[in-house]
């Protein structure tokens, strides 16, 4: 279903969108459409941290679309972009927080989808920002993350968000609602991300 959509096509989409916006002039070169060739650079380009490199490697490329389909049984029934336009501002809560077979999931998720490309395999950051940090742009909130990864940076902006913290790229992350339609899909992978904070609980708000 969906997931034909990953790989070349995910990252074809991305990456025009990423270099239609002005944004970070490194992605420009990748123009072929193979998926791993954007995943393979992203890492040594900005190479904040080590992070990415094991799972940078094997993702988007190709095995990983035929591992990844186990995950979603039916939860949320909207799709991630209806679910942002029904759903009043600060209200968005993850339902897989702390669930380890769903977080599970969202990394094979988020591998199947490209993100590693951007953020490296371990979420740890490369050409793009880190997921791992304290540093969070528009918030650190399951609504604001939900909202910014669908919408991506300049429709949420459009809806009033505005960047609050500074990493170390300042960049457009593009939208996804086209990509992962399923919204249990995005918050699965939400809540693997949250597995990679370590900065303890005191400014957790999630
Ligand atoms: C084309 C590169 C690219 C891809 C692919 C990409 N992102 Fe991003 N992402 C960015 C950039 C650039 C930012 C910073 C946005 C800004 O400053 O407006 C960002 C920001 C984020 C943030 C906020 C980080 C922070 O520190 O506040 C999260 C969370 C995030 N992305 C998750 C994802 C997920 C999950 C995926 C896959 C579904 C993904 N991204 C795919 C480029 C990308």
């Amino acid at each position: 279903m969906y997931k034909k959509k990953t790989s070349d096509v995910v990252a074809f989409t991305l990456f025009a969108a990423l270099a239609s916006a002005g944004g970070i002039s490194a992605l420009q070169a990748a123009d072929e459409p193979k998926a791993d060739a954007p995943a393979a650079a992203a890492p040594a380009a900005g190479g904040e941290t080590k992070a990415p490199d094991a799972g940078a490697a094997a993702p988007a490329a190709t095995g990983d679309k035929a591992a990844a389909p186990a995950a979603a049984p039916a939860g949320g029934t909207m799709t991630t972009a209806e679910r942002v336009k029904a759903a009043e501002k600060g209200t968005l809560k993850n339902p897989y927080t702390g669930n380890a077979a769903a977080a599970e999931e969202g990394k094979k998720l988020y591998l199947a989808n490209s993100c590693n490309g951007c953020h490296g395999g371990g979420g740890g950051g490369g050409m793009c920002p880190p997921l791992t940090n304290q540093i969070w742009v528009y918030g650190s909130d399951d609504d604001t993350i939900f909202r910014l990864i669908t919408l991506g940076s300049k429709e949420l902006q459009a809806a009033g968000y505005k960047r609050k913290g500074s990493e170390n790229v300042v960049g457009p992350m593009p939208p996804y609602q086209d990509i992962i339609t399923k919204e249990d899909d995005l918050w699965k992978i939400i809540a693997w991300m949250r597995t990679l904070w370590t900065h303890g609980d005191a400014r957790k708000n999630w």
